[in-house]
Formats: C-alpha cells, sequence, structure tokens
C-alpha cells in the first residue's frame, strides 16, 4: 500500500513517489536560470498532453481559476453563452458566466445522463447567435462523460468557441484537443497529473485566439495575452509555483516515456477492475456514461451514506468521495486518476467490504478477497 490512508478520491489523489521527493526539495527563485529550464520544458511538454500545436499554459490556481481563464478571455459582456450542464461543475460554469454577465441559456440534462449533440444541435436552430458553448467532458459529480468529439463537431460548424473543462479528463483518457476542434480545455494538477492541487493548464485554439483578440478585456490575472508574451520571454506573468511546476515537468516526461496509451490504459484498468468487483459485490454503477476517471455506485437503500463514508473515513482510513447536493448519502465516487498500486486497488475493495458489512450491506469477505485477486492478478 502506497499510504497508509488509501486516497482514491476522483481528487486530490495519491501522489506519485518522486513528486513527494521533489516536493521536499530546497526552494530556487522562479526568475532563475535553473528554473527557466524547468519552466520551459514544463510548457513544451504541456502541449504533448493537450494534444495541440498551440501554446499551452499553466497557471497559480485550482482548476476553476482555469475555467475563468477560459471563459473571461473569449466572453464579451451581453453574449449568449449555452451552458451544458449535468451535474455541480456544469452548474459552477454557467454561474460564473452569469457572473461576468452573459445571457446563459440552460441545457439541463438529469444527472447521471450524458449531453446529445443532437440536442446541442437544435438550440443552435432556436439560438443563432450563441457564441460560446461550455460542457465538462467528464462530469465529477456524477463521473459521467459527455461526447466531446460528437459535440465539437456540432460546435465546429459555427462561429461559435467550445470551450470543455477538461479537469477530470486531461491526461487521464484521450481527448486531443486539435484533432476535435475544441476552442479551449482546461485540466487540473490534483487529478490525472499525480501532483498537489494548485495549477490548473489551459490551451485555446486558432479560432479562440481569434476572438481573444477582439473581447474586452476584463481580467488581470488571467489575461491570457499577457501571459503569453512573458512566456515567449521565457517568463512567467506572475511568482510560479515552483514546487509543482518542478513535479510537474518529472511527471510529463514520464508520461511521455510511458506514451499517452499505456498512461490512459491504466486509468482505465482501474475503472474496469472497479466496475467488475461492483458487480460481484452486486452495487449498480450510477452513471450512464461512465467515465474512465471516476466511477460513481450506488449505495443500497438500506446503507445510511453519510455513516457509510464516515465509517470508511474514520475506521478504515479509506477516501472516497460522497455525492454532492441532490446526490448526497445515495452514492460513493471512487478515482482512478492518480498514483494507485494493484494492491491499492484490493485493500480499497476489502475495506469497502468490511465498511459495507458493518453498514446493513451483507459480503462474504473472503470471496470478496478470492474474486478481487482474481481479476488483479498480473498487475501491479
Ligand atoms: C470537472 C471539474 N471541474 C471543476 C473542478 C473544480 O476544480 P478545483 O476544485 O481545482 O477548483 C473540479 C474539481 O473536482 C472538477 O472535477
Amino acid at each position: 500500500m502506497s499510504n497508509s490512508i488509501l486516497l482514491l478520491a476522483p481528487g486530490p489523489v495519491q501522489l506519485h513517489p518522486k513528486v513527494q521527493t521533489i516536493l521536499s526539495m530546497p526552494m530556487v527563485h522562479h526568475r532563475t536560470p535553473e528554473f527557466d529550464l524547468i519552466f520551459k520544458s514544463a510548457l513544451d511538454n504541456l502541449k504533448f498532453i493537450f494534444q495541440t500545436r498551440q501554446p499551452a499554459f499553466m497557471l497559480s490556481s485550482t482548476g476553476t481559476g482555469g475555467m475563468e481563464c477560459l471563459l473571461v478571455n473569449v466572453l464579451n459582456p451581453g453574449e449568449k453563452v449555452l451552458a451544458i450542464i449535468n451535474g455541480k461543475f456544469g452548474e459552477r460554469w454557467a454561474e460564473m458566466a452569469q457572473a461576468y454577465g452573459a445571457e446563459v441559456i440552460r441545457y439541463d440534462i438529469p444527472w447521471g445522463q450524458a449531453a446529445s449533440a443532437d440536442e446541442v444541435k437544435k438550440y443552435f436552430e432556436q439560438h443563432n447567435d450563441i457564441k460560446i458553448v461550455l460542457v465538462q467532458a467528464c462530469e465529477t459529480s456524477t463521473a459521467t462523460k459527455n461526447p466531446i468529439q460528437e459535440i465539437s463537431t456540432v460546435v465546429a460548424n459555427t462561429p461559435a468557441l467550445l470551450l470543455v473543462d477538461g479537469i477530470t479528463a486531461l491526461g487521464a483518457y484521450h481527448i486531443p484537443m486539435d484533432e476535435w476542434k475544441i476552442d479551449g480545455l482546461v485540466g487540473g494538477s490534483q487529478k490525472a497529473f499525480m501532483l498537489p492541487t494548485g495549477l490548473s493548464f489551459v490551451c485555446f485554439s486558432e479560432k479562440a485566439w481569434k476572438k481573444i483578440k477582439i473581447t474586452k478585456n476584463r481580467t488581470y490575472y488571467f489575461n491570457i495575452q499577457n501571459e503569453l508574451a512573458a512566456n515567449l520571454r521565457g517568463e512567467c506573468l506572475f511568482s510560479a509555483n515552483v514546487p509543482l511546476i518542478r513535479g510537474l515537468d518529472y511527471i510529463l516526461h514520464r508520461m511521455q516515456h510511458h506514451g499517452l496509451t499505456k498512461h490512459f490504459s491504466h486509468i482505465a484498468q482501474r475503472a474496469n477492475y472497479t466496475r467488475s468487483m461492483a458487480k460481484i459485490m452486486g452495487l449498480e454503477l450510477f452513471s450512464q456514461s461512465p467515465s474512465e476517471s471516476v466511477t460513481a455506485l450506488k449505495l443500497p437503500p438500506n446503507v445510511n451514506g453519510v455513516k457509510f463514508r464516515d465509517d470508511l473515513e474514520k475506521k478504515y482510513h479509506l477516501t472516497v468521495m460522497g455525492g454532492q447536493d441532490q446526490l448526497k448519502g445515495k452514492i460513493i465516487r471512487i478515482g482512478h486518476m492518480g498514483y494507485i498500486t494493484a494492491r491499492d486497488l484490493h485493500e480499497t475493495t476489502l475495506r469497502l467490504t468490511r465498511a459495507f458489512n458493518e453498514n446493513n450491506y451483507q459480503m462474504n469477505l473472503n470471496e470478496i478477497d478470492y474474486q478481487s485477486k482474481t481479476l488483479l492478478e498480473g498487475q501491479v
């Protein structure tokens, strides 16, 4: 087990051991030749993760700051924004657009279901002046994957821009920015990058850059034109988060060394394992469109979800997430990103089983132990 407390939340995640070492290294200043090299290397290699030829950026902010950066650099007050909402983070982006003076049109979808590209097309038929579409690649609150490629096919045929919150997708599964014609994509360090919270990553398409140039600037910290100018000089605009960027540089090299396909397949394997075990345990998936990065499982009706999670934390030292808002107490969400070994997966299953047995849902621990080992055979 890599930690005595097992952290299998959909972010923050267990850190890569090498990252833990890097984080304890002596500090260097961010305006030094030593840091310049790391900064340049990390910026160049980020493009590989976005699968783009456009400049990629890192910001000292959480993911929400990255969402704000994408939005505020392309939105003029009063413009129409179509917000695709199938969970808590969709709600957040719609609220943000409203706060920046957009006219927000909501495409509300029941939680657990994915967006439909055909429906998006209908919104464009009703409103030919939509300027921006907002969507989560993976809506983490419901562990639901949205069909980004299909949606981008619709949006790319219009003058509107497609902004995608890829905070639990970028680095976790295939989401090629250029090939899929995504206009703005954001990721977060505390997810597939195996780092602590504190960096967000953003990238804009050529189509988006044209809009940036004609958008009334309403941000100081997130002004992407100023950030680009600084980056082209080999500098960051403001003080950089040196420890995290050093960790990022290591992770990006590692991802390149292994290749994205292999990196993604490890995450997908954990998702497959979790779903197979859930079936054996008699637990149903919540989402109708499950994501590789996180799985949501419905709790049996006789299990008190709040107490169950409390037991997991206090007695079993296992952090998985519960449901938010309307799903509070009804689901648990298990993350597949981060540094997770096969032993961690097995141990997670055993701790869950013990906690279920104490919370009105009986399972045979020996049988679960055997089935889990069989599924994990050959994995490290
Ligand atoms: C899809 C999605 N969007 C946005 C966020 C917000 O990111 P942060 O908490 O880093 O601001 C999260 C965080 O879990 C997320 O999963």
